[in-house]
């Protein structure tokens, strides 16, 4: 990963491959950010004018590349849009933080193959610090470890992600500077540590290789695992899990991973749909949907990177992440429309489609995590197709047993960047659901299909437990072209919700 520091020196006789700096979009035309007035300076002062010849505006996602003025030691100088300039007369002046993330993610992109940039964009505070630090670590991260010998692979075709990035104007020797990049060190670290678990193709994934993981992130970062393997979820009784795992040849897994606080009083549950890949069973996918179905364990991706952050954080709350792994494949042991199993709750489903898979292993997991009796819990899935019709590839949808919480993860999200809506849960469509032979039938009306999903799930919450449902089904897995710190494939949605959630927890503003 790029390397952070926090650097006094001034722009000019920095050594680097690059300047970044920052240009808004002003009433009149371009502006130059604070942070760049060195740079500026050297231009006699007409660096804005210069922007706006060569074509740059200011918005969000623009980059301009010109060449560095003279006497200084870095050869160019390259100008990230921050979309509008902030109203000097408003209460909170000053650039907003997701301008700041999308900004350097932007120019980390862009300077893949350079050694060292200098970033020079607007820091007024720690905040600044740790928005910049994110975008950067976001921003530069490359998977390449299936391109073949992936050195030469890089010299050959693609390039190395940015290898040293210095924030300007960041304080060395401040603590809350220091902090606020260090917390977006361990955030960016796991949230891109979850990206490369999507993106890790499903023959070398499968819930047996995801659970190791969870091993050897335990061990290193001193949490507590349990995993349940085929016979472990047999005497259990997690028909959920062994019904949608049945098909495979690799066999389901349950993890469970706790990080605890000596002086935490409060405890949050995390529970991630892990299905390492999507098939959808013996209802199975056509082509064209199944091509991506390895990012269908994004939401056990971000479980397992937002508690390993949480423990990296020491923050004063217990996190337990809950990762309910299988493989939804179709063969002679594969769970048929029309079965009937019997969940880990006691509640019996009958199984109309195999493709609505992501339910039934959350349903075991949810119920499990119920058994602790935790202050809340929050669920992470690719759950629905429905989803992300509904409100595109962006947003995810959060669904909650209790308003107030659901707002709680709504302004969490909005706070870290995350795009997040809520969604309703209509009573009405319970009734599709209805079965013949079961308590309950995994598919009900198809208008509302995600809404549906999330009253499936909520069977099997433990009475009284606060609960809220994100359907990351959008989100998850970038299929277009890169954005902002965004890469094309798996994104890490939802990780930095469920840290923020944990931190807002233990700083006792979670009721
Ligand atoms: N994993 C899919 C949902 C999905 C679709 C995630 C596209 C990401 C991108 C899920 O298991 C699924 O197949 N859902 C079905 C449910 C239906 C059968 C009730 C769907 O959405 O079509
Ligand atoms: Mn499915
Ligand atoms: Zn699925």
């Amino acid at each position: 990963m790029t390397a952070l520091t926090l650097s006094t020196s001034a722009a000019p006789g920095l050594r680097a491959d690059a300047i970044v700096i920052g240009v808004a979009k002003g009433t009149k035309g371009p502006v130059v950010a604070p942070g760049a007035e060195a740079v500026d300076k050297a231009y006699d002062g007409k660096l804005a004018g210069v922007l706006e010849t060569l074509g740059a505006s200011g918005a969000e996602g623009e980059l301009t590349k010109l060449p560095a003025p003279a006497g200084f030691k870095a050869p160019i100088v390259v100008a990230v849009g921050l979309g509008a300039e902030p109203d000097a007369k408003s209460e909170d002046e000053g650039y907003d933080a997701e301008a700041l993330r999308k900004a350097a993610g932007v120019a980390a992109r862009a300077l893949a193959g350079s050694k060292k940039a200098a970033f020079a964009l607007p820091i007024d505070g720690p905040g600044a610090v740790g928005a910049i630090g994110e975008g950067v670590l976001l921003g530069a991260y490359s998977f390449d470890v299936y391109k073949d010998s992936a050195k030469d692979a890089r010299a050959k075709n693609g390039k190395a992600p940015l290898a040293e990035a210095a924030l300007l104007g960041g304080k060395p020797r401040d603590a809350a500077h220091k902090g606020a990049l260090a917390r977006a060190v361990a955030v960016a670290e796991e949230l891109n540590r979850s990206r490369d678990l999507i993106n890790m193709p499903p023959n070398d994934l499968d819930p047996a290789a995801f659970a190791a993981e969870a091993q050897a992130a335990a061990k290193e970062h001193g949490l507590k695992v349990q995993v349940l393997d085929e016979k472990a979820l047999t005497k259990g009784g997690y028909g959920g899990i062994l019904g949608v795992g049945g098909g495979s040849a690799a066999a389901p897994r349950l993890v469970k991973l706790s990080y605890t606080h000596p002086k935490a009083d409060k405890h949050l549950a995390f529970v991630g749909k892990g299905i390492t890949y999507d098939s959808g069973g013996i209802s199975l996918k056509p082509a064209g949907h199944n091509e991506t179905m390895k990012c269908d364990m994004s939401g056990a991706a971000a479980v397992f990177a937002a508690v390993v952050a949480a423990a990296r954080l020491g923050l004063e709350v217990n996190v337990t992440g809950w990762l309910a792994l299988a493989e939804n494949m179709p063969s002679g042991s594969a769970t048929r429309p029309g079965d009937v199993l019997r969940m880990f709750s006691g509640k019996t489903v009958e199984v109309l489609n195999t493709d609505a898979e992501g339910r039934l292993v959350l349903a075991d997991a949810l119920w499990a995590a119920s058994q602790e009796k935790p202050d809340a819990i929050v669920d992470v899935a690719t759950l629905t197709g429905a989803m992300m019709l509904a409100l595109g590839s962006r947003t995810f949808g959060v669904m909650a047993n209790d308003d107030a919480f659901r707002s709680t993860v709504h302004e969490a999200a909005e706070e870290v960047g995350e795009p997040a809506w809520p969604m309703p849960l209509p009573e009405h469509l319970r009734k599709g659901m209805e079965s013949q032979v079961a308590d309950i039938a995994n598919m009900g009306e198809r208008m509302g299909g995600g809404l549906v999903a999330g009253l499936f799930l909520r069977e099997f919450v433990g009475e009284g437990i606060t609960w809220a449902h994100l359907d990351i089904a959008g989100p998850a897995f970038n299929e277009g072209g890169p954005f902002g710190y965004t890469p094309k494939g798996g994104t890490g949605s939802a990780v930095r919700t469920l840290v923020r959630l944990a931190e807002l927890t233990a700083a006792g503003e979670l009721g």
